[in-house]
């Protein structure tokens, strides 16, 4: 759905300046000749609109293989004989959740184009895509439930920090990026009364969540709590709701944060819960394009963990790096707020977090250099048509995934571990006394691999 009150905010997030046009199913950029569809009824702005489209459904498709899996398995756990009546109780329960939850899934879904055919789980494994491959379809599944079901007290405790650090400037028109399914935006927009509040993550299934339950309506999901108390608790049919309908000018909008979809100076405060050290770019360029998205005048509310899990160790940032990187950045003053509060702590699991969180509010002072356009891969990966490059690391993955595969066809069913290394040896790809320790450590990890439980 387009609103007269997104569209102004908008700019193209493939050449980053033209304004967006409304169509009759979303937006057109009239520079780079690209149409933006909306999904449900949220415009979805991805650089790539196409391969990002793909790419989602990929992950769709490979959740509810993940689902039939885990059906499977709980079906041979249920025919072996001998299962006392409280084991069958809950194996049973449970799979009639994991199935029902794939068939509310994929209705949820639905407008990512259920329909368009799937490639085999094996496929999905192996090609990887272009979002990051720790953030998947379910990867915040949780939030969903803390957000619209149980989670009162951690959601207070949000919205109260972000109302400390504001203090008493006015929010205006309101960007939450990476907001998840969607709550703190919610109460942002409830409580502290923004013209608008835009609403942007990347993960279809937590922003139709939200886009449904902001409007009003009740969505049922079931809840796999990380350690359940009880019997009953190892799968929680819960009803998300919201307290009540949101006012005009709660507007989701699908992209990534890395490529907002928004016009230079867009907003008046940018709020990041959650998200800043989950952004694999450095924080550094992070600060620089949050700089872009704000009105001279404007601030930056973030609160959340800093755990940076760069590869650079010097990417780490302490609060301290933080706080030096806004002022660089253009930002100040910086006023920060520490507060200690319980994070997923659902009522049905033993397993809660305390988190320390860090709060801050950082004025624009000054415009930051604006950071270069973000390119999670190269083109030979994204648009696909330049040669592939043959790199010294891709040369030893090819290798590694020769012998890896060759291991595999040799397993039938009646070669031993001291078989098939003697078969290496022979082939020459180990010498005899290093194979036989090299396919224990390779043949461990595919085991614990096979035993690991997926998460619905
Ligand atoms: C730790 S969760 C926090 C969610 C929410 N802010 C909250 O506090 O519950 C991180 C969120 O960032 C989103 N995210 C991660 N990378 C993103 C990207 N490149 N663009 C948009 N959203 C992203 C994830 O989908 C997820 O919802």
């Amino acid at each position: 759905m387009t609103t007269p009150q997104l569209t102004p905010l908008l700019a193209c997030p493939r050449c980053d300046r033209t304004p967006l046009d409304e169509t009759a199913n979303g937006y057109r950029c009239a520079g780079c000749k690209v149409d933006f569809p909306n999904v449900g009824s949220i415009p979805w702005l991805f650089a790539e609109p196409t391969a990002a489209l793909g790419e989602w459904r990929a992950r769709l498709n490979f959740s509810l293989r993940e689902l039939e899996r885990r059906r499977h398995e709980l079906d041979r756990a249920l025919e072996r004989a001998g299962r006392r009546a409280a084991t069958r109780k809950r194996l049973e329960a449970l799979r009639a959740a994991v199935e029902d939850h794939a068939k509310r899934i994929a209705a949820l879904l639905a407008p990512l184009g259920i329909d368009a055919p799937g490639a085999s789980i094996e496929t999905y494994l192996a090609l990887r895509t272009r979002l990051p491959p720790d953030q998947g379809l379910m990867t915040y599944y949780g939030n969903v439930h803390r957000d619209w079901a149980w989670g009162d007290e951690e959601n207070d405790a949000s919205i109260e920090i972000v109302r400390e650090v504001l203090g008493d400037a006015k929010p205006g028109r309101v960007l939450v990026l990476g907001a998840g399914a969607g709550r703190l935006a919610y109460d942002v927009h409830r409580r502290l009364a923004p013209e608008v509040t835009v609403v942007l993550d990347f993960n279809p299934l937590l922003m139709l969540v939200s886009e449904r339950v902001t409007r009003g309506e009740t969505v049922e999901l079931h809840e796999f709590p990380l350690a359940p108390r009880r019997l009953e608790d190892h799968a929680v049919l819960r009803r998300l709701a919201a307290p009540e309908p949101a006012r005009p000018g709660l507007l989701h909008v699908l992209a990534d944060a890395h490529r907002p979809p928004f016009a230079k100076g867009a907003f008046d405060t940018v709020v990041t819960p959650w998200i800043v050290d989950i952004l694999p770019e450095p924080f550094d360029t992070l600060a620089a394009r949050i700089n872009g998205l704000l009105a001279d005048g404007g601030r930056w509310i973030s609160f959340g963990s800093l755990t940076f899990h760069d590869a650079d160790p010097a990417l780490r940032y302490s609060l301290e790096e933080c706080l030096d990187a806004l002022g660089e950045n253009g930002f100040a003053p910086v006023a920060t707020c520490e507060r200690r509060i319980p994070y997923l702590a659902s009522p049905a699991s033993r397993h809660a977090r305390l988190e320390e969180v860090v709060a801050w509010r950082a004025d624009k002072a000054r415009a930051a250099k604006a950071p270069s356009r973000h390119q999670a891969l190269p083109d030979w990966i994204v648009r696909g048509n330049e040669p592939i490059p043959l790199s010294p690391a891709f040369r030893s993955q090819i290798v590694a995934t020769r012998v890896h595969a060759f291991i595999m066809s040799l397993i039938d069913g009646k070669r031993t571990l001291k078989d098939i290394a003697k078969v290496l040896a022979e082939q020459r790809l180990m010498p005899a006394d290093e194979a036989e320790a090299a396919l224990r450590t390779f043949l461990a990890t595919m085991h614990d691999d096979a035993q690991r439980p997926t998460v619905g």
